[in-house]
């Protein structure tokens, strides 16, 4: 999980200096899968994963996760670009997402992005053995709604191992104190999903994978892939930019 988790974050960097306007997200799909495929030797998680036709996720603007790469769907500026990558090595997952700007960085965009990345560090400084999955939901939930932001209901983290998506589902909001009990050598992703208006989703009728906000207004997502040790967290997917 250790390697799966540190090769999933180098294909997340690697592919940072490609995100910029005028390039398709086709073109970015193209260059993980050779990265995933040859440089790093691991399979493409995603790839025919129940029918996902593509490498990678690129979630644009509203999209709130599972965007489809496309070579026809061209990066301008002002985007804000979720780029969601799902490695296996050796058999085990690692997974990982973060936010990208395209060009300018428009303010409330900005300030959506960064208030979702805090979400998922609060989160994951809870993560020690004995806290509960309530209380993952419930600080990422607080800090959400303190921003007057919303958190997507109808998608969440997941455990993951040899599967992608296994038990337990790891809600992004809820009550302290309540449901499973965290112990050491669980794997976990945490990935909220922030909205700037309504938490409701609607599923895309064209291509079956795209989830968009039914408002239409803007959405983020971070991901880590998280270990439960003796005393804290592990980031598998921790970034060269990231100190945790
Ligand atoms: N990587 C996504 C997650 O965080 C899952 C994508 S499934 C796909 O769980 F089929 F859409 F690729
Ligand atoms: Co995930
Ligand atoms: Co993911």
């Amino acid at each position: 999980m250790k390697i799966a988790g540190k090769l999933a974050a180098k294909t997340l960097e690697m592919i940072e200096d490609h995100v910029k306007a005028g390039v398709s997200t086709g073109a970015l799909d193209d260059i993980c899968h050779d990265f995933i495929v040859n440089e790093i030797d691991c399979i493409p998680a995603c790839l025919d994963y129940k029918g996902y036709p593509k490498t990678i996720c690129t979630s644009i603007n509203q999209v709130i996760c599972h965007g489809i790469p496309d070579e026809k769907q061209i990066l301008k500026d002002g985007d804000i670009l979720n780029i969601d990558i799902t490695v296996i090595k050796d058999g085990f997952h690692g997974d990982t997402s973060k936010m990208f700007f395209v060009g300018n960085k428009k303010p409330h965009a900005e300030r959506l992005v960064k208030i979702t990345q805090e979400c998922l560090y609060k989160s994951i400084e809870l993560v020690k053995p004995g806290v509960r999955l309530g209380d993952l939901g419930n600080i990422i939930q607080k800090h959400a709604e303190l921003n007057h932001y919303s958190v997507v209901r109808d998608y969440c983290g997941h455990g993951l191992g040899l599967n992608f998506h296994e038990e337990p589902q790891i809600l992004h909001y809820g009550q302290p104190n309540t449901g499973m009990s965290l112990k050491e050598g669980m794997c976990f992703t945490i990935e909220p999903m922030i909205n700037i208006g309504t938490h409701k989703t609607k599923l895309s009728k064209k291509d079956g994978w795209t989830v968009e906000t039914v408002d239409g207004r803007l959405s983020a997502q971070w991901e880590h892939t998280i270990l439960v040790t003796s005393d804290g967290a592990e980031v598998l997917t921790k970034r060269e930019e990231e100190s945790f």
